[in-house]
């Protein structure tokens, strides 16, 4: 099986990045994690849709088994970044997310680790058909103390992201 990542933050010290890096690894046994890239996709304006990372990104979700969004929450949402490139595959035809199994992962410094943005992209997700995974929900709080030097050090939620994998993998294979 093979999914494609999303990191839906552009930072360079991103901590859903390094949780994308660690969890790649984690989920090695079971599937493969290939990275969708979003850095690169313009503001969308409806006109010019030729854009080549908005493309290649549209191709890796068609192809893939599953989608996983590894989502921080901006402003109690979607990062503007995650929602342009959604906005971007919602226009592509054929539709890149319709009836794709998808799951999300979001880490916070607070407690609430990413709740009410997941809530948010779950709604988003309705409209493209995406099917995402109703439980597990991954929700990393405290994340500063739990993600260090580009490693999840919390045994507790890299065992966790491990049943996370397994879970998901029987989700797409139903
Ligand atoms: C523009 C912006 C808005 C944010 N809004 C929230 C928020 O609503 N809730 C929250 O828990 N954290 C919020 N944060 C803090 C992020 O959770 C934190 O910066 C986290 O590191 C973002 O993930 P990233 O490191 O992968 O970019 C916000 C951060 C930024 C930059």
């Amino acid at each position: 099986m093979k999914m494609v990542g999303i990191v839906g933050s552009l930072r360079k010290d991103s901590i859903h990045r390094q949780v994308f890096n660690h969890y790649r690894e984690i989920a090695s046994e079971t599937f493969a994690v290939e990275e969708g890239v979003i850095a690169g996709i313009p503001l969308f304006d409806g006109e010019d849709m030729d854009n080549p990372v908005a493309l290649k990104l549209a191709d890796q979700i068609r192809s893939a088994d599953g989608v996983i969004f590894f989502a921080p929450e901006y402003n109690y949402s979607v990062s503007g970044a995650l929602k342009n490139a959604i906005d971007w595959m919602s226009r592509m035809d054929p539709q890149p997310f319709a009836g794709k199994p998808a799951s999300i992962i979001g880490a916070s410094p607070g407690n609430v680790g990413t709740a009410r943005m997941q809530y948010h992209l779950r709604q988003i997700g309705v409209f493209l058909d995406l099917r995402f995974l109703n439980k597990p929900e991954v929700m990393i709080g405290g994340a500063f103390d739990k993600i260090k030097d580009g490693r999840i050090v919390d045994d507790s939620t890299v065992k966790f992201l491990g049943s996370h994998t397994e879970r998901f993998a029987a989700f797409v294979n139903q």
